[in-house]
């Protein structure tokens, strides 16, 4: 079960009961957003194709699970939204994420998981006329599930067809514990973790208007890209992407019920653009640390362009907290 979520919820009457069963909602869509990633940036590029049954193409496995990682992502930022708008406060808690040593079974978890949310959303009875578009947007978000479903369900089928069902995930090596520039990589992509998801925070606390909730949107989506090739060249390095606060059991069965702050700071304009700008700059940091370490070649001038990127936002950032300053009034 997900973290006890996947509970039958009652008839929705009250503005209480919807917003309950969109938090219900939300902290599976962020656990999802995470397992998907995670899985995918586990398992080889291009190495397991299988023919999509929506798409009707062959498609990698491991980009079309990053593509749907993208759609929770999207699920999590419309429920949050609506929170919001709604008067309520979105949660940032997770429910549990799990990787398992085979890459096949972490996709039959995937799909399990798709099944049970599908019923979540489809199961909800709403009273007549109570919420007529958020009934419409779960139905909606549910047949996003019932894709992915299938998704997860073609490529586990191609994987035996493959005789695949044993391959492993990456592992990492163990002498990478006292490798300084890997455990630093490591760090900024836990940095990175946790300012993605605070940008999304602000992004959902600003909806209202469209100006502020935009930009730090858009930087949102650039961590996100540079966690994306991170984990690429954690996999270059003989390493693979870590799951925050993750125990791991003797099958090697990782679990977290926690794989990001459920809480982040700043909860107006002034106190949120002032609180991003030091996490900004100790990522920066980090990355003029790391970068020097780095022999010249293509990863060097990833993790470069990376570093430009987040100049880049200090420099917006800086900005919109003095022209915020300027304009009395404003909130
Ligand atoms: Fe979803
Ligand atoms: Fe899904």
């Amino acid at each position: 079960m997900l973290g006890g979520a996947m509970e039958q919820s009652k008839v929705i009457q009250s503005k209480e009961d919807a917003l309950h069963l969109l938090n219900v909602a939300l902290e599976h869509e962020w656990a999802v957003s995470f397992e998907y990633t995670i899985h995918a940036y586990s398992m080889p590029k291009g190495k397991f194709l299988y023919q999509d049954p929506i798409m009707q193409k062959t498609t990698d496995a491991r980009a079309q699970t990053i593509q749907i990682g993208i759609d929770e992502m999207y699920h999590s930022l419309q429920l949050g939204i609506i929170i919001k708008q709604m008067g309520g406060k979105p949660s940032f808690k997770s429910d549990k994420i799990i990787r398992y040593p085979k890459i096949v079974d972490n996709f039959k978890r995937d799909q399990e998981t798709e099944d049970m949310v599908t019923n979540l959303y489809q199961s909800a009875e709403f009273e007549e006329g109570a919420f007529p578009k958020i009934q419409n947007m779960i139905l909606n978000i549910s047949y996003d599930e019932v894709r992915h479903s299938d998704q997860f369900v073609a490529m586990m089928e191609a994987m035996k067809a493959k005789g695949a069902e044993e391959d492993l995930c990456f592992q990492a090596d163990l002498e990478n514990a006292h490798k300084e520039e890997v455990q630093l990589l490591h760090e900024i992509m836990r940095l990175e973790n946790e300012l993605l998801h605070r940008y999304l925070y602000y992004t959902i606390l600003f909806s209202e208007h469209q100006d502020l909730s935009q930009r730090l949107f858009k930087n949102s989506i650039d961590l996100m890209r540079h966690w994306d090739k991170n984990s690429g060249i954690l996999v270059k390095l003989g390493d693979v992407v870590k799951i925050e606060n993750a125990e791991k059991d003797a099958d090697g069965v990782e679990t977290s019920m926690s794989p990001m702050p459920s809480v982040y700071p700043g909860d107006d304009r002034m106190s949120a653009l002032d609180t991003l700008i030091p996490t900004e700059e100790k990522l920066i940091s980090a990355y003029e640390t790391l970068i020097p370490m780095i022999p010249d070649g293509e990863i060097k001038e990833q993790l470069e362009l990376h570093l430009g990127l987040n100049r880049e936002h200090l420099f917006t950032q800086h900005w919109l907290l003095n022209n915020a300053l300027k304009i009395t009034g404003l909130k």
